[in-house]
């Protein structure tokens, strides 16, 4: 298997095999930022970070995996200060970029904007999140970090929590713990749960074992890992209804007691409401990890696409 060339814009386009590929070129990765090695894999190679959309961990991580690999890296945060705030086009924003580098990371506001800039450049694009659609390298990364602090992700009982509806990367994730046969619990808020067609899709295509509440306490006992997502209060189309949700829905460190003693809490952060701060100092929290991981798992992921 070789990803070389490819573009990473949903969670699907890649096999188990092209995961393995990942998880295992991340372990290397990681060793030589942990032994301080000076790597030269991207020399000379430019990466170009396209955000149309807030981010603080995607963006500085994908930019030091590319430092850490020896390349260097060109880009926007927020389209104030680029031609699209005159009126460009996202295809001939695309067109342009591609001139000036080798890789594409996008995130963008709207559902199929990174399917569609792949369709455009001729260089490979990563999708770092396209709305309440899609973030695989997220998904790679939390695979790595289940890895890493569980041993295997197989039969273990993983419980999602959190706003399934609108959170892009529970979509990624839930399709990548179903590939590797892990136990499903959803939780969420209702009106808030996974749409049913990608429950029904890998129920289909991987026989997921899923179980779906609204009782957070019931899927905390379950879990061995517990993976929360904040409410994606810029999605909802009244801001309102978002915040009365935040209210009732909060993670709590009594709550989190109640579950096994090795229960691991993963989060993609930003944590905003829905994790109390008193979880941050419990001995399940992993998520400052989590953020680690994203280094030597991003790292792999560019130097595959260019190999
Ligand atoms: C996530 C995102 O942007 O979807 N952030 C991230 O990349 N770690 C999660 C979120 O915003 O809730």
């Amino acid at each position: 298997v070789s990803l070389q060339s490819k573009d990473i814009i949903s969670i699907r386009d890649l096999s188990k095999q092209e995961i393995e590929l990942i998880l295992k070129k991340a372990e290397d990765m990681e060793e030589a930022l942990n032994k301080g090695e000076i790597l030269d894999i991207m020399k000379g190679k430019v990466l170009a970070t396209l955000f149309f959309e807030p981010s603080t961990r995607t963006r500085l991580s994908f930019s030091a995996a590319m430092h850490r690999l020896g390349g260097s890296v060109i880009g926007f945060e927020g389209i104030q200060q680029t031609s699209i705030a005159k009126g460009e086009s996202l295809a001939d924003t695309i067109r342009v970029v591609e001139k000036y580098c080798d890789i594409i990371v996008i995130r963008h506001p709207k559902e199929g904007a990174a399917r569609f800039a792949a369709e455009i450049s001729k260089r490979p694009v990563i999708n770092a999140g396209d709305g309440a659609n899609q973030h695989p390298t997220q998904a790679l990364l939390d695979l790595y970090t289940i890895r890493k602090l569980k041993g295997s992700i197989e039969n273990l009982n993983v419980t999602l929590l959190g706003d399934l509806k609108y959170g892009r990367v529970m979509k990624s994730l839930v399709y990548a713990l179903a590939m590797f046969n892990a136990n499903l619990t959803l939780v969420s808020p209702p009106t808030l749960e996974m749409p049913e067609e990608i429950l029904d899709e890998i129920k289909e295509k991987f026989n997921a074992k899923i179980f779906q509440t609204n009782d957070v306490q019931a899927g905390i006992r379950k879990a061995d890992v517990l993976y929360i997502c904040r409410i994606q209060k810029e999605r909802f189309a009244d801001p309102y209804e978002a915040e009365k949700i935040q209210k009732t829905f909060k993670v709590t460190k009594e709550m989190v007691e109640q579950g096994k003693k090795d229960m691991i809490i993963l989060h993609p952060l930003p944590k905003v409401t829905e994790v109390d701060q008193s979880v941050d100092y419990s001995e399940h929290a992993k998520y400052f990890e989590q953020v680690f991981y994203g280094l030597p798992v991003r790292m792999a992921i560019l130097s595959l696409v260019s190999e």
